[in-house]
């Protein structure tokens, strides 16, 4: 099928690449040249495993290419839109100044006939407005909501092979017309038994936000539980194990620890938010707020972690941070818990040396007075304390008696429960997780 991606970010360049690779011919369009130039030259512009591949083997087949000219998605009949959402400045709801930029800018590109999918987080309602405007200036061609649950990391896997499709379509034969063409743009995810959901606008925006508020709301849950385990003394991940045997709880998302962060959950969660406020049923999900808050309160306990491990002495002190992507396999620094805690203890006057393996440069352009290093080992080397806060595999493998050779203090905040407390205190280690003992 003739295929556009309007928006190449994390999820279009993945999406566009993916369906290249499952044979068709696509178009990914972007407004941002240095984006597209790097595209098409086969190099994503951020660190996706998994993507590289992809994206060289499918632009070498000549069925994927790149373009900052919308006109060039007229020669496709299927439109996939997936621009940020963002949360707007100084506010909780959803900036959605690019979704109509993108389809004011598409609309005379459509053909009677044509489909646009739209992929983008968006407030319940957004489609059908959408819809009707689509009506006048580009009469036949049928909007789609076909939200996507991707995650960082793994977003090729995702995208290729979903757990589940969800199709929002108008009602009758351009609903039909629509849903069809989707089946055959996923034939090979629907055939590898991946269910498919058809449902209204509606329901397939709330489908999209009401997943990630789950999942952060499970995620803040559990670090409520730490926050009780705290003054108790009881152990939150055995907690955590202990219920999720529980087939209907589920052990996944239960990771207690510095909480959750990235461009989705945390913007999302506040966007559903404020959408409910604005529809009249704010209350009935005010418990966002509190999962939000709890979140938040998480950094914060990390901080006062390593303040009372050293005596509430911060100031002057070295302090490797190990991590400054939101979480492991993603070079992202979108609302980080983890550069959030590298800022707050530079802010205190520690000299803060963070580290990451894929997401310095990110980083960098937000906080360029941090100081950063390549390598765990220069991280490392005299610091008074080391705290974790993304759970690359080459951090949690880091042996205990090798790191404390390198450090002036053996003291470590784990901020993702990743590390063998038992064996970093037999290391003469002051070991310290969240909601541990
Ligand atoms: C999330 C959803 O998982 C995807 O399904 C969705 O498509 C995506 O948002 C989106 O809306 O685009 P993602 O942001 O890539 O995906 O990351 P997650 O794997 O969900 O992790 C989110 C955050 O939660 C990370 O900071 C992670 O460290 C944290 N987390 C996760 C925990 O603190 N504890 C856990 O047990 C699990």
């Amino acid at each position: 099928m003739k295929i556009s991606v309007i928006g190449c970010g994390y999820l279009g360049a993945v999406h566009a690449a993916a369906m290249a690779e499952l044979g068709h011919e696509v178009v990914g369009i972007d407004v941002d040249a240095a984006k597209i130039e790097s595209l098409s030259a086969g190099i994503p512009p951020f660190f996706e495993p998994g993507l590289p591949a992809i994206l060289a083997s499918a632009t070498a087949t000549g069925r994927l290419r790149f373009s900052t000219d919308i006109a060039d998605a007229a020669g496709a009949s299927v439109h996939f839109v997936a621009v940020g959402t963002p949360q707007q400045r100084g506010g909780n709801a959803a900036d959605l100044r690019f979704v109509n930029a993108a389809f004011e800018a598409l609309a005379p590109h459509l053909k009677a006939g044509d489909v646009v999918a739209g992929k983008s987080t968006v407030p319940v309602g957004t489609a059908s407005r959408l819809s009707a405007r689509l009506e006048s200036t580009a009469p036949g061609a049928v909007l789609a909501w076909n939200p996507e649950f991707l995650r960082e990391g793994f977003a090729v896997k995702d995208t290729i092979s979903p757990d589940r499709l969800v199709y929002g379509v108008p009602d009758g034969e351009p609903g039909a017309l629509a849903a069809s063409v989707l089946d055959r743009v996923y034939a090979s995810a629907i055939e590898g038994g991946t269910p498919v959901v058809v449902t209204d606008y509606a329901t397939a925006e709330l489908v999209k936000v009401s997943a990630n508020a789950f999942l952060a709301t499970k995620i803040s849950f559990i670090n409520a539980m730490a926050e009780i385990a705290e003054v108790t003394g009881a152990d939150v991940t055995a907690l955590a194990d202990a219920i999720g045997y529980d087939a209907r709880i589920g052990r996944r998302f239960l990771n207690a620890g510095v909480g959750f962060g990235g461009g989705c959950l945390p913007k999302d969660i506040r966007a559903f938010t404020a959408r409910a406020e604005e529809l009249g049923r704010g209350e009935s999900v005010a418990f966002l707020k509190e999962v939000d808050q709890i979140n938040l309160r998480r950094r914060q306990r990390v901080i006062d972690l390593i303040v009372e491990l050293l005596d509430g002495q911060v100031n002057g002190k070295r302090i490797a941070v190990l991590g400054l992507a939101f979480k492991p396999h993603s070079d992202d620094v979108r609302d980080s818990p983890a550069l959030d805690v590298a800022v707050q203890l530079r802010g205190l006057g520690a000299e803060v040396v963070a580290t990451d393996p894929q997401a310095i440069e990110n980083a960098r352009v937000r906080h360029p007075q941090l100081k950063y290093a390549t390598d765990a080992n220069t991280a490392l080397q005299d610091a008074d304390a080391v705290v974790l806060v993304t759970e690359w595999p080459e951090y949690t493998a880091l042996e205990p008696e090798v790191v404390g050779e390198r450090v002036r203090g053996r003291v470590i905040v784990d901020g993702r429960n990743a590390l063998d407390a038992v064996a970093w205190r037999a290391a003469g280690w002051t070991y310290r997780g969240l909601g541990r003992r």
